[in-house]
């Protein structure tokens, strides 16, 4: 495979993308938790290239910020106004020059607006241009609708002679349905050649690269075409509609690579992952999930339904059900939910369990402790085996400051407690239903912390004369007396 190691990778990326109506550049736009370049880039980089260029022009700071960001070994270059595909690489190409590149080898061009290429099409790409020792080689592909793209022009015999822009097209070239995807093998040096022959002298009066194409045949040099084995891989993005289609390939391929290795996807048409995202087998996932970052599902492990995770570990065997997760880490065998959420800094220990409407943040929870229902657990340290009871919260904020509570091992604590931070339970500890803990309680004590309960008998009787409450409480004097 060295042997085919491309000198250079050149990205276009300079393009506005106006069809996107967006503030955002089309090439940032994000698929499956990555950018568009950011999926070319990624598959340019299984080809191992000597050098690798991204042109950007539109909001190119922006752009520049962002690769830097993805991938601090990509160069960029600047096309300042967007004259056409074949000027792009040229600004490409004399970038790498000014910094002494030779670009005697392969120089592979792909757009920055086809994420679903992968890396494989790439490198047969480059296989099939250097065993027919072409000088171009387009990538080419049926499609079922050619409107826009450039058409393949062949003669009689199929040799591959030009390829025509859909604006420039004549009617019969129209009907051509093999179409020019925009990417690219060619000869480094006989590219940089034939690019100061491309002319303008087209409806766009642009520079186009696929010109050169044209240029390297009359000069008498080979051209040829690779064609593409899936048409739905080199889909170019232009508008949202496309966004929406290219978003929906690339989940059903990552769904799919999945399910091949082992995960269950109940429902694949409402689960949504993103590339990062890591699974053992034997893993389930239910549908309406999402799951997002660097979230990671452990081997036995059921998510869902209707969950999103995002930067989340969920250990084997754990089940995590109509939950919120961002930045968790839940460990073997917990149980997450129903309708639980799960805010960053959250650990839950083996066999742990944070259930329904409870919410937990910067908290980690030890092996088998439980926090059953509708509880609020912030900035918390808690032991082994302990239960914490209904309708509790950790009180960690005084309106200025956050404070740290901490709770033993094997601790029972009543429903309704108010844990006012910072304060310590002890191991073995309990507390008393309805308490407002404020002070520490020692390890193995009750801690007993509300109003004393007081019945002023007769009450009713004497301020509810008549009333339903004061015949019911008459009814059931009598049978308590009548009982005697
Ligand atoms: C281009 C091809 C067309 C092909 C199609 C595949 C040309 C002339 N046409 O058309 O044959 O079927 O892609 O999707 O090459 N760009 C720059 N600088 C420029 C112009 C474009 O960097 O001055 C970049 C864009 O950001 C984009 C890519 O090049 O990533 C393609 O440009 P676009 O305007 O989308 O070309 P198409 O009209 O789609
Ligand atoms: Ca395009």
């Amino acid at each position: 495979m060295s042997a085919n190691r491309p000198a250079a990778v050149v990205v276009l990326a300079a393009g506005e993308g106006t069809r996107m109506k967006s503030a955002t550049p089309k090439v940032l736009h994000a698929i499956c938790g990555r950018s568009l370049v950011g999926h070319v880039v990624a598959a340019s980089r299984d080809l191992s290239p000597e050098h690798l260029v991204v042109v950007v022009g539109h909001a190119r700071e922006q752009v520049q910020a962002h690769l830097a960001d993805v991938d601090p070994s990509v160069r960029t270059a600047v096309q300042h106004e967007q004259n056409g595909t074949g000027h792009a690489v040229r600004m490409g190409l004399e970038e790498l020059s000014a910094d002494g590149a030779a670009l005697d080898g392969t120089v592979v061009v792909v757009c920055g607006d086809t994420p679903l290429l992968t890396g494989e099409t790439l490198r047969k790409l480059s296989e099939t241009h250097a065993a027919e020792g072409n000088a171009v080689t387009v990538l080419s592909a049926e499609v079922p609708d050619s409107t826009g793209y450039g058409r393949i022009v062949r003669d009689a015999g199929g040799a591959v002679t030009a390829i025509v822009e859909h604006k420039d097209a004549t009617d019969s070239q129209r009907a051509i349905r093999e179409i020019n995807s925009g990417v690219f093998a060619f000869d480094g040096r006989l590219l940089t050649d034939a690019l100061g022959k491309v002319r303008t002298d087209n409806s766009q009066g642009e520079e186009y690269l696929t010109d050169v194409l044209g240029i390297l045949r009359e000069a008498g040099h080979r051209v040829g075409a690779a064609v593409a084995d899936d048409h739905r891989e080199i889909l170019g993005i232009n508008n949202r509609v496309q966004l929406a289609q290219a978003r929906r390939l690339l989940n059903d391929r990552l769904l799919e690579l999945a399910m091949l290795a082992g995960v269950t996807v109940v429902d694949p048409a409402t689960t949504w992952i993103d590339v990062s995202v890591e699974f053992e087998p034997d893993a389930v996932v239910q549908p309406g999930t999402q799951l997002l970052g660097a979230t990671r599902v452990g081997a036995g492990a059921e998510v869902g339904p209707n969950s999103r995770l995002s930067d989340t570990v969920v250990g084997a065997d754990a089940v995590v059900s109509f939950t919120v997760a961002d930045g968790a880490r839940v460990g073997d065998g917990a149980s997450v939910g129903p309708y639980a959420y799960l805010r960053p800094g959250s650990e839950l220990g083996p066999r742990a369990k944070a259930g329904t409407y409870v919410e937990m943040k910067n908290a980690s929870i030890g092996e088998g402790t439980k926090v059953p229902h509708l509880s609020y657990v912030g900035d918390a340290t808690i032991g082994e085996f302990t239960n914490i009871g209904a309708a509790s919260v950790f009180v960690n904020y005084d309106g200025e400051a956050k404070h740290h509570t901490t709770v033993g091992s094997h601790c029972k604590t009543g429903s309704d407690n108010m844990f006012v931070a910072p304060v310590t339970i002890g191991d073995g500890a309990y507390t008393a239903a309805g308490s407002v803990i404020t002070k520490d309680v020692p390890p193995g004590s009750l801690a007993v912390a509300r109003g004393q309960q007081r019945n002023i008998e007769g009450w009713v009787a004497r301020k509810r004369p008549g009333s339903a409450a004061a015949q019911a409480a008459s009814t059931a004097r009598q049978e308590s007396e009548g009982e005697r």
